[in-house]
Order: structure tokens, then C-alpha cells, then sequence
């Protein structure tokens, strides 16, 4: 069977020729009974391999079994995998066949292998490397016939060196490798995942599918993707249902983008994307320069109402609401401004801080500015409360308290 017809079968969405390449490796690897280790980053779309694998080889009339080894609890492992005697343990009142037994001339699939406890390590070790195994509580060795497929979304040579994972085991899984590449490295994937997830729930929930615009599918291509491809489905998802247009603009996409963090900085300037990801930089800088604009206009509202209304009358009854308004429009922007740290990367092309950072970090507090405009009001009126008080726009008797309130000199 050909990728192509792989993909067709499987449902796999993609293009790129990384994806291509792990879906060749699998069905060349098939109708061998090797042991093959999937890798690859949370989301990827690892758990589609092993059914690949099972399917494309003699053992497709065989059962097939996945069993997620970060699920079990440890105590219960070695029983659910091996089996165990009657009377084993408290509450094994009768004995009980385990997966490895169970699957006989089928494969078995061990997702999150790297969960397994170091005991369990030592029975799949030994059942992979003679197919021989003991239940729990028993003497007497067992044989079985499992083409045994693992995967893991985690290093595995970390867990060796913290000592966590086995690494003669390791070396034993690892006989044929496949690695599923994240999206951030088949972009050209995105787009069309982003089309068939947003027609999938067209067709679920009876609308129109989703549209992206041009600079919203920039957006989406240069995003960094943490989650892959389980990340994009879930906010294409939230998109399709939230959203009441169907024509998605990148400030709409930008809302429901979790928000860009510091550690997706280094990628955006590291040296060799330095050209290709133009884009992406120029829409981290539109967002910058939006909020930057917004904090403009939020000084200036501040400061006229500072100039003209008794501040804290007013603030509560009419102007609480702006404020609160201007501060939500923030919101699809991102966090604070200095959560963008430019300085944090030890790369030699990280970017100067924008100019007039002093904007940002000037207080932007109200009661700062107010403290701040009480002093220079009594400056400029020698001290002279009445003065001072009907410049600031407030009765004399405000001031007073708020001199005292604030132990202005
Ligand atoms: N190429 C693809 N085409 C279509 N759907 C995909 C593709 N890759 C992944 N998916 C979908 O994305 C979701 C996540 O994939 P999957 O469950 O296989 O991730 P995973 O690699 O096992 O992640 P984890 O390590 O977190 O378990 C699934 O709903 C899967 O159907
Ligand atoms: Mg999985």
C-alpha cells in the first residue's frame, strides 16, 4: 500500500514529507514482527501508527490491544499486562489472564511506554526479548507470540539518565524508530488540517465551514503550536461553535491563540528563521504597537479625568465602566507589555526593546497620577489649598482628605 492510500484509509491530513516519511517507515516496517517505538510530541497524532502497523501486516486478523501504561496504576501493572495466579495478592480470588497472554499472535500497543514502572521494564524486557513471561504470583513461564509497538511523547534518553527508563529496554523498543514531527515543522500541513477540521465541524454542528483570511492564515501557520495537532482541532473547534461570522480575521484567531509566551520568543529570532518568519515577527510587532497605542489613549482618558472630575465620585459612578472597557480591549493583545521580554534569549539576534519603552513602564496607576497631580497643583498655588483645589477640579474639603489620606507634604 502506498502513502497515499495510507493516508486516504487512515484519515491522516498532510502533505509534508517528514509526515510521509514516518507513514512510509511504518508500512515498510509492518509485515516485519520488529518492535517499532513511536515518538513524537504531545498531539502529533502518534496513536494512528500502531493501528497502521497492525493493519498492514499478517497479524491484521489477530486482536489488537492498546493499553495506555500511564493509566494504570502501579500497583495493578504487572497483572493487567502478565496476568496473575488465584490467590496472588488480596482480593485475586481467581486467576486472570493478562494482555500479553490475551493478544497472542496479535500486536499490542503501549502508549506513554515511559510510564511504566522500572519492575514492569524488567518483564517487558524479557518477554520482548524471548516472548516468555510469568503471571504475578506464579513459576511457571508462559509463551506468547505479540508484535509489541510503544510509544512515547516524552525524551526517553532523559528518563534514562534520571534513571527512570531502562535503557536496555530502551535499545530493545527502539529496534525501527518512527518519529512523528510536530507541526512547527510541516507548516504546510496546518492550513490543511485547520480546512478539514473546520469542515468536520461544519458538517457536526450544520453551518457553513470556517473561512481564514489571509493574514489569519499566517497567523496560524507561523503559531507555535504546543498542543500540535490535538491544539489546533480543539480551537478550530471552539472557533466553529464561539463565533457567530464564518469569515475568521487574525484579530478573531489572535483571541482564542493562547496567549504568546516568553519561551515562544527564541523561535520567532532564532538566526536561521531569520528570513521565512518576516511575517511572523511583523505580527508580533503589529500586536506590540496596537497595545502600544491602546495605553496611549488609556493615559489620555485617564488624565482628563483626573483634570476634570472629582476622581473618586465620578470614577466609581460613570467612568469605572470605561476604564474597565479600555482594560478588556487589552485582552486579545495579551498579557501585560513586559511579558514580551526581548532580552531574555542569549541568542546574539534578539531583538531591541521597541523605543519609547518608557511608555510601558511609566505607573499607570491612578492613584500615582493622582497623588502626582495633588502635588503639583499645591507647587503651582504656593500651597494655597482653595487654589489648588479649584484648579484640581475638586471642593477643598476633598483635598484635604486626600492630602491627609495620601500624607502628601
Ligand atoms: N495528520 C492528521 N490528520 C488528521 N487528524 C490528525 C492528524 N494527526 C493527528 N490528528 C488528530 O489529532 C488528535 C491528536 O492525535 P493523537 O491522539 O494521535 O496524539 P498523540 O500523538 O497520541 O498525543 P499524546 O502524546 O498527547 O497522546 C486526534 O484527534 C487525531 O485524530
Ligand atoms: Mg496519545
Amino acid at each position: 500500500m502506498d502513502v497515499q492510500a495510507i493516508k486516504q484509509r487512515f484519515g491522516i491530513i498532510g502533505i509534508s514529507p517528514l509526515l510521509n516519511r514516518a507513514i512510509d517507515i511504518a508500512s515498510q516496517v509492518a509485515p516485519t514482527d520488529l518492535t517499532v517505538l513511536i515518538s513524537g510530541e504531545s498531539g502529533v497524532g502518534k496513536e494512528v501508527f500502531p493501528k497502521i502497523i497492525h493493519q498492514l501486516s499478517s497479524r491484521k486478523h489477530g486482536p489488537y490491544i492498546a493499553v495506555n501504561c500511564g493509566a494504570i496504576p502501579e500497583g495493578t501493572i504487572d497483572s493487567e499486562l502478565f496476568g496473575h495466579e488465584k490467590g496472588s495478592f488480596t482480593g485475586a480470588h481467581e486467576s486472570r489472564k493478562g494482555y500479553f497472554e490475551v493478544v497472542n499472535t496479535g500486536t499490542i500497543f503501549l502508549d506513554e511506554v515511559a510510564e511504566l514502572p522500572l519492575s514492569t521494564q524488567v518483564r517487558l524486557l524479557r518477554v520482548l526479548e524471548s516472548g516468555e513471561f510469568i503471571k504475578v504470583g506464579s513459576s511457571k513461564v508462559i509463551k506468547t507470540n505479540v508484535r509489541v509497538v510503544a510509544a512515547t511523547n516524552i525524551d526517553l534518553t532523559d528518563a534514562i539518565s534520571q534513571g527512570k527508563f531502562r535503557e536496555d529496554l530502551y535499545y530493545r523498543l527502539n529496534t525501527v524508530p518512527i518519529k512523528v514531527p510536530p507541526l512547527r515543522e510541516r507548516k504546510e500541513d496546518i492550513h490543511l488540517l485547520f480546512k478539514k477540521f473546520a469542515t468536520d465541524f461544519a458538517e457536526k454542528y450544520r453551518m457553513p465551514p470556517l473561512q481564514l483570511d489571509a493574514e489569519a492564515i499566517k497567523l496560524l501557520i507561523n503559531y507555535r503550536w504546543h498542543g500540535n495537532v490535538r491544539q489546533l482541532k480543539n480551537i478550530t473547534e471552539q472557533i466553529s461553535i464561539i463565533e457567530q461570522t464564518r469569515e475568521i480575521t487574525a484579530e478573531t484567531l489572535l483571541k482564542y491563540l493562547p496567549h504568546i509566551q516568553q519561551r515562544d520568543l527564541p523561535v520567532l529570532y532564532r538566526k536561521d528563521s531569520d528570513n521565512k518568519d518576516i511575517s511572523e515577527r511583523d505580527l508580533l510587532y503589529k500586536v506590540l504597537f496596537d497595545m502600544k497605542k491602546d495605553i496611549h489613549d488609556l493615559k489620555h482618558v485617564v488624565g482628563e479625568i483626573l483634570q476634570n472630575e472629582d476622581l473618586t465620585k465620578d470614577l466609581q459612578q460613570n467612568n469605572a465602566q470605561l476604564i474597565k472597557k479600555l482594560y478588556d480591549n487589552f485582552e486579545p493583545a495579551g498579557e501585560s507589555i513586559s511579558d514580551y521580554n526581548f532580552h531574555h534569549t542569549h541568542d546574539d539576534h534578539v531583538v531591541e526593546p521597541i523605543e519609547e519603552s518608557e511608555v510601558i513602564e511609566e505607573s499607570l496607576s491612578i492613584q500615582d497620577k493622582e497623588i502626582d497631580l495633588i502635588k503639583k497643583a499645591l507647587a503651582k498655588h504656593n500651597g494655597k489649598r482653595k487654589s489648588a483645589a479649584r484648579e484640581l477640579g475638586i471642593s477643598e474639603r476633598t483635598l484635604y482628605r486626600k492630602i491627609k489620606e495620601y500624607n502628601i507634604e
